[in-house]
């Protein structure tokens, strides 16, 4: 029913129960679907003509606003931790503290730079930030049918709202739940705010804030990620009827196709577009 589920990059463990939940999906319509999504290598692009693309930390590298100094600890970091983070020999207990030490001494780092809020745009445009292609359909197709976006990060919240009002589709139904900085009277940045999200705390973060998901209350979800740490992001939603999770496989896919396709409903391997959720949510929210 749907073309582009049958691309070689597209896996299922099970194509009869995706079927059905869209069809679950469609038969309900848009006004009972909502979409949680990841947004770093998730909305963001992995790579770009061979090379990677910045995540919400990383855009700071390439802008003028932080010392040479903190890029090359920020890089530094990302060697040590980044390998660790997609560790298919590590279970995520054994990756947390070392998920909570790469964030902490990442925001350290940050605020060590006095950055101020009035330049984050500006870095963001100068950055090599990208969306995946067919992103900016995916944010107006949701905008035009009312369907809500929580996007869900742990990356840098202010430079995520840069990176999509740059691109022009930071529309009223899209809400951001993220890492913010705290700016103090004169804007520079003195801290982060609340509780800091990693790659592998969402699901404590989705049930410690319900009611951000409690105003959405709509019974279909459709979640995007690109971690096993994102599978959870939709857990502060009560009375689900029906989920669909579907994961972005960017790296080490051999080794890690196994635990995606078990864990995912749809696995997509190396696509540096949105066209699967795409056609998925035309078929819905168009009744076709
Ligand atoms: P996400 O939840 O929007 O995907 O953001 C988390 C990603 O950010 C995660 O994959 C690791 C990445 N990251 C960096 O690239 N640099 C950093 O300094 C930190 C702390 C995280
Ligand atoms: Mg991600």
């Amino acid at each position: 029913m749907i073309e582009e589920l049958a691309k070689a990059s597209v896996r299922m463990r099970d194509r009869g129960r995706v079927d059905k939940i869209i069809q679950n999906m469609q038969t309900a319509g848009p006004s009972e679907l909502q979409v949680i999504s990841d947004f770093d290598m998730t909305l963001t692009r992995f790579a770009h003509n061979g090379k990677r693309c910045p995540t919400t930390h990383n855009i700071l590298h390439s802008s003028s606003l932080i010392s040479e100094d903190c890029k090359a600890k920020m890089s530094g970091l990302l060697a040590h931790y980044y390998p660790i983070e997609i560790d298919e020999s590590k279970s995520v207990e054994e990756k947390v503290p070392y998920m909570v030490e790469w964030w902490t001494k990442a925001h350290d780092f940050i605020v060590q730079e006095k950055i101020r809020k009035d330049q984050l745009a500006q870095a963001v445009k100068d950055s090599g930030a990208m969306l995946r292609e067919g992103c900016k359909s995916f944010f107006d197709m949701l905008n035009q049918t009312s369907v809500p976006l929580l996007i869900f990060s742990a990356g840098v919240g202010d430079i995520l709202e840069e990176v999509i009002r740059h691109h022009e589709v930071f529309h009223p139904n899209v809400r951001v739940f993220s890492n913010y900085m705290d700016f103090d009277e004169n804007g520079v940045v003195h801290a982060f705010k609340g509780d800091m999200i990693h790659t592998f705390n969402k699901r404590e973060g989705a049930l410690l804030n319900r009611d951000q998901f409690a105003q959405l209350a709509r019974s279909n979800v459709l979640l995007l990620g690109d971690s096993l740490g994102d599978l959870n992001m939709a857990d502060g939603v009560q009375n689900i009827q029906n989920i669909l999770r579907i994961g972005y496989l960017n790296d080490k896919v051999d080794e890690r196709r196994e635990s995606y396709v078990q864990s995912y409903d749809i696995v997509l391997e190396k696509d540096e577009t949105l066209n699967v959720p795409n056609a998925i949510l035309k078929y819905i929210t168009a009744g076709k």
